[in-house]
């Protein structure tokens, strides 16, 4: 691994799930499907769905209250907040605007980031460039995604993949004990928006107009999206350890976004990764969207998988095509 000036660590995490359940059985009484095949083609057993008045800033301020009693700080010590998220409350304001009044944090900037399934990463570079510039001290991230909302229930071919949840981080200045973001990558292809995509509510099919050519739900073109998401989440891989000099044998944990088994695979192999240090959880949860990356984080250090100490690859893609990955001493 390379000696770089290390700027930004985690200080504390936290994740918020609905209780609620929905089985692959539950889901075959809603479409045309079976556990066996939603089990085969992406590891999925359950995800978790919110019940009706639950809104993006509820689950995220619960993820969000954790991980400030991780970190061990105040909402008031917190001067800027990013939400990663494409099902926010409303259009405007910000859902991190809804989050800053329901946890209190009086004293910061909040805005929110559009990079689906990469959203918690991109925060995450913000957040360390902006500590690194001296412009934020302690930055709340959250993924959170609502996706319950914008499926098509009536469409057995994305309605089966995705759940709900929020993950939150606490990102302040290093303190030189070796811990802390070590390298952060982004990149995206916008030629590929309409692989992946939500078309409703924007200028492009305003509500009625979505209703009226049903565009007001989750679009997407399946097996390109899985070739492309294996490409790109390998290359996400390799790119941060050529950038860090982190070789493979050193990570102690490989976090890749929860999509599918088939595409978590698929990286480990690339970085020949045994899969003892690859986290998996997309049997419990489905596709979370920008929640996956954090809430498998949380998820990884109650179970004492990932350890103080530990170096943390996580590895991002989503509709855009948007694409991430960081490694981070924990
Ligand atoms: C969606 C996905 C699981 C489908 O698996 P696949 O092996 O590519 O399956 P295909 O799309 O080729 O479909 C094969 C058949 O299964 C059917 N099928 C699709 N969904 C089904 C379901 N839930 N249950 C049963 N059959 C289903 C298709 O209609 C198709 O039937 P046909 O051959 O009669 O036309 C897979 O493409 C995938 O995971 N893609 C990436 C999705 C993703 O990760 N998106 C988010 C990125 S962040």
């Amino acid at each position: 691994m390379q000696n770089k000036t290390v700027s930004s660590m985690i200080c504390g995490i936290g994740a918020a799930v609905p209780e609620r359940i929905l089985t692959n059985a539950d889901l075959a009484k809603m479409v045309d499907t079976t556990d066996q095949w939603i089990h085969e083609r992406t590891g999925m057993k359950v995800r978790h769905i919110v019940d009706d008045k639950v809104q993006n800033s509820d689950l995220s301020a619960q993820a969000a209250k954790k991980a400030l009693d991780d970190a061990q700080m105040t909402a008031e010590e917190i001067d800027t907040i990013i939400v990663a998220t494409v099902t926010g409350d409303v259009r405007f304001p910000a859902t991190a605007c809804y989050v800053q009044e329901k946890i209190g944090a009086v004293n910061a900037a909040a805005f929110d980031i559009s990079a689906a399934c990469s959203g918690f990463l991109f925060g995450l570079r913000i957040a360390d460039a902006f500590i690194a510039s001296g412009k934020s001290k302690n930055v709340l991230i959250i993924g959170c995604e609502i996706l319950s909302r914008i499926v098509d229930w009536k469409d057995r071919a994305t309605c089966v993949l995705f759940g709900d949840a929020a993950g939150a981080a606490i990102v302040g200045p290093a303190n030189n004990d070796g811990r802390g973001v070590l390298g952060t990558f982004i990149k995206t292809d916008g030629r590929l928006t309409q692989l992946l995509w939500a078309p409703g509510g924007g200028t492009r099919f305003p509500a009625e107009v979505a209703l009226s050519e049903n565009m007001n739900s989750i679009k997407m073109k399946g097996q390109e999206v899985f070739k492309a998401a294996v490409t790109a989440m390998g290359d996400a891989a390799v790119h941060i350890l050529e950038e860090t000099g982190i070789t493979p044998d050193e990570i102690d944990l490989l976090i890749p976004h929860q999509a599918n088994i088939r595409i978590i695979n698929a990286t480990a192999r690339r970085l020949k990764m045994p899969m003892e240090k690859v986290f998996v959880n997309v049997q419990d949860y489905g596709n979370t969207s920008a929640a996956s990356i954090p809430l498998a984080l949380t998820e990884a250090r109650q179970k004492g998988i990932l350890k103080d100490g530990d170096i943390c690859v996580m590895v991002a893609f989503g509709g855009g095509f948007t694409w991430a990955s960081a490694a981070v001493r924990f």
